[in-house]
């Protein structure tokens, strides 16, 4: 058995612990600070409740970390340097700077870390790229992407403090910048414009609304639209234009199941329970590390993903185009 520490028992911690349940080799630990939601989330998954981050490090074999962005580093050097490998949901850190952190004390102890870049698990952008390495659409030129919905709360509303979240750039346009970046290469050059509608501080420039143009070094450019200002629900697709073709996805096209509340509105494909992209995202993980394997996400790819968001925060902020931070 794996004893698996979740470290936040909110939005995501319950999605990733619904996955680990089908798991018939895995055990469920947790701790958040708030003792209700702890004390919930253990009765739902049947999870053991720790008290102390202390404690659920000496109870588990790895540490999944559901925390809000802005804990990711300070708790995830914990974690490594407690020797538990880790999942770091996304985006893996607040900064280039706490990424870098991370990935030196997983170098430093020598225990696995791995960003939860869960669109790479998804099975119409997996598909997408292996398309565009095999030449099916030629020489790929122009990619146009964009995914949104309405802004998330998470627990006492710190998405919308984008001094914690990042704002959509960081929090949301991390997921197409680490799809384009494993599907094309090396981003040369980033510009970004945003609009932000919740209250900000004079110094946060982070957006509710992104449109973000990439270059990258094969000469490809890419448009990246992301919004919180879309109140009709969550929406990705993407064109991908080559030499010889284009493919495209549009996930409200794609879904089969259209679910409708005064609350929400959610568009779904259901897939059987081991196709759901969070589960292979973990199950991957933790074959990975029981077969001391290579890790199906590399740290340094979340690094990457993180410096291109960073790089389009600076750019929003300074009018003009920024290049990547490199590790
Ligand atoms: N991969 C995805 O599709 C996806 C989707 C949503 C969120 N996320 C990411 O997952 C992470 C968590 O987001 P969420 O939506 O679950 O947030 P959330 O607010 O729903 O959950 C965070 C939990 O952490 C707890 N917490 C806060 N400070 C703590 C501390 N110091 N120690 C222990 N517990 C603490 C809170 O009480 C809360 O229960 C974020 O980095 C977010 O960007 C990823």
């Amino acid at each position: 058995m794996t004893t698996v520490g979740i470290l936040g028992a909110g939005g995501m911690g319950n999605v990733h612990a619904n996955h680990y349940r089908k798991m018939p080799d895995v055990d469920l630990v947790v701790y958040d600070v708030d003792r209700d939601r702890r004390a919930q989330f253990a009765d739902r998954h049947r999870a053991g409740t720790m008290e102390s981050l202390e404690q659920i490090l000496d109870r588990c074999d790895v540490a999944d970390v559901c925390l809000p962005t802005d804990l990711h580093a300070e708790i995830g050097v914990r974690c490594l340097e407690a020797g538990r490998p880790t999942l770091m949901e996304k985006p893996m850190a607040a900064s280039t700077s706490d990424a870098r952190r991370l990935i030196e004390a997983s170098r430093e102890s020598a225990t696995p870390l791995m960003p939860g870049q869960v669109v790479r698990f998804f099975p119409e952008f997996a598909t997408a790229r292996r398309l565009v390495l095999e030449g099916a659409v030629g020489t790929p030129a122009a990619v146009r992407m964009r995914r949104g919905g309405k802004a998330p709360q998470g627990a006492g509303g710190w998405f919308k403090d984008h001094t914690r979240s990042g704002g959509v750039l960081l929090d949301l346009a991390v997921h197409d910048f680490d799809w384009l970046r494993w599907t094309l290469g090396e981003v040369v050059q980033v510009y970004s414009r945003s609009v932000r509608m919740s209250p900000a501080t004079p110094e946060t420039v982070e957006g509710d609304y992104a449109l973000t143009t990439l270059t990258f070094d094969s000469g490809c450019v890419a448009h990246v639209e992301s919004t919180w200002l879309d109140p009709s629900g969550f929406r990705a697709a993407f064109e991908v234009c080559g030499s010889d073709g284009m493919i495209e996805y549009d996930s409200r096209q794609a879904s089969t199941l259209r679910t409708v509340t005064e609350a929400m509105t959610r568009a779904e494909a259901p897939l059987a329970g081991d196709d759901d992209p969070y589960f292979r995202q973990l199950r991957g993980f933790l074959d990975a590390v029981r077969d001391h394997a290579e890790l199906p996400v590399r740290a340094e790819d979340g690094f990457a993903a993180v410096a291109i968001a960073e790089a389009a925060i600076e750019s929003c902020r300074t009018g003009t185009p920024t290049i990547p931070n490199a590790l």
